[in-house]
């Protein structure tokens, strides 16, 4: 067997820290052997933007998407390259264009997920369509906000559809709230969801392909401080439950990249955020769980490039809803079928052998890289470039310290001064 390489696209927008990370890793980690003795070297690549022929042939075999969701001309490109040329995407376009957060609600409520109750309520004010004075008067019946959010019950959450970044969200606790909230929606379309109080956790969980970091996540506090680092926060089972339905997510919307975010309230889990098309990897949120991160994407896309894992556009929801229609399946026994189906899908198994067999190294590569000069460097420059001047000091020792933490847990020592 010859050598072959792979590239690697980035589509990336304003982030400059774990696109460093990951292009230092992956030019350090060095050709991988396949199972049958030939040599992969895998490199990346800044995607530019350009004109494109619909015919023209990418270079890459694989594109780390971080800008289709705001920006239609990548967002196309990914689309073509997708359809005609076989590329694997992080994530599938096609899936996050069409099904928002409202989507994603309506599949898992259907999978038996504990989504709180949830009602669409039409737009305060109308799209701009002239069909819609004629439209409406004809078809829209009267309601009543009032009544919904009564019968959803106080507090409730007002938020977009399609949701992104606590954006037009709103805790309301009664009738005045409510109509301001939605007074000031204007032409968004909002849901009223029943509010999750007094949850115990917060569980944000990054996925990167079949990997996940289920992590406590405090939305209260300033951005550098809300992922806590602490290992036991959930019993084993909820652990696992938050795990299952990250994954299950993952699978059956083909998103390989995205966290998910769930509530928890005694033993149950509530899943209320989940179609996160550019999930937030910054060294300065993520800190001590930055390490895995990337190691995470590294090993993810070099399985996916090196085994020829390929891309998936269909969806297999028959398969999940058959087990999710079955009224002889306890809500335990239905999440263990669709983690199997959802195990599948990410071949859990096979990456772990293929990390376990062909990349034995990133762990030292990563825990080197993460010791030396060149990443305080990153880490400096990054504090730098996102706070004002007189808090870096302070910044700068706060992640050295957490990921200082992160690199005395691997019992080695760091040199971040
Ligand atoms: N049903 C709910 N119960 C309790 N808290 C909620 C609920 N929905 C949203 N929130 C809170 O509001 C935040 C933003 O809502 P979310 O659905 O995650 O929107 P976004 O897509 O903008 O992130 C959540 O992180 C959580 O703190
Ligand atoms: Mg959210």
């Amino acid at each position: 067997m010859g050598d072959t390489s792979h590239l690697i696209g980035l589509l990336l927008g304003t982030e400059e820290d774990w696109p460093t990370a990951f292009e230092t890793l992956l030019s350090r980690l060095g050709p991988i052997a396949d199972a049958s003795g030939g040599r992969h070297s895998v490199t990346t690549e800044r995607i530019t933007m350009e004109p494109f022929d619909l015919r023209d042939k990418p270079r890459y075999d694989l594109v780390v998407d971080r800008l289709a969701y705001w920006y239609f001309l990548p967002r196309e490109w990914l689309k073509k390259v997708a359809l005609m040329d076989d590329v694997y995407l992080l994530n599938s376009p096609f899936t996050f264009q069409s099904m928002e957060k409202h989507a994603a609600y309506c599949a898992m409520l259907r999978l038996g997920l504990k989504v709180p109750r949830t009602v669409l309520v039409p737009h305060k004010n109308p799209p701009d369509n002239e069909r819609f004075a004629y439209t409406a008067a004809k078809y829209n019946l009267p309601f009543d906000l009032d009544e919904i959010a009564a019968s959803v019950g106080y507090p409730l959450f007002m938020k977009p559809y399609d949701g992104g970044q606590w954006v037009g969200v709103s805790h309301i606790r009664d009738s005045a709230e409510l109509h301001r909230a939605y007074d000031a929606s204007g032409q968004r379309l909002m849901h009223l969801q029943a509010s999750i109080e007094g949850y115990e956790v917060f569980a944000r969980s990054l996925s990167i392909g079949a990997e996940t970091m289920v992590m406590h996540f405090r939305p209260e506090l300033p951005m550098h401080e809300r992922y806590a680092v602490t290992h036991d926060f959930l019993t084993p089972e909820v652990g696992d439950e938050v795990l299952t339905i990250s994954r299950l997510i993952n699978a059956f919307f083909r998103w390989e990249f995205n966290s998910c975010e769930t509530l928890i309230r005694g033993s149950d889990a509530y899943p209320i955020d989940y179609a996160n098309a550019s999930p937030d990897v910054a060294l300065t949120s993520l800190h001590y769980y930055f390490p895995w991160a990337m190691s995470a994407l590294l090993r993810w896309c070099v399985f996916c490039v090196v085994t020829g894992r390929r891309p998936r556009l269909d969806l297999d929801t028959r398969r999940y809803f058959e087990i999710g229609d079955r009224e002889d399946l306890s809500y335990a026994e239905k999440l263990a079928a669709y983690r199997e189906l959802a195990d599948e899908y990410f071949e859990v198994d096979r990456y772990r052998d293929f990390c376990d067999s062909r990349l034995p190294h990133v762990d030292e590569l990563v825990l080197d890289w993460i010791t030396s000069a060149d990443f305080d460097r990153l880490l400096v420059d990054t504090v730098r470039a996102g706070y004002p001047h007189h808090e870096h000091e302070r910044f700068i020792g706060h992640f050295r310290g957490l990921i200082g933490q992160w690199v005395r847990e691997r019992g080695a020592t760091a040199t971040l001064s």
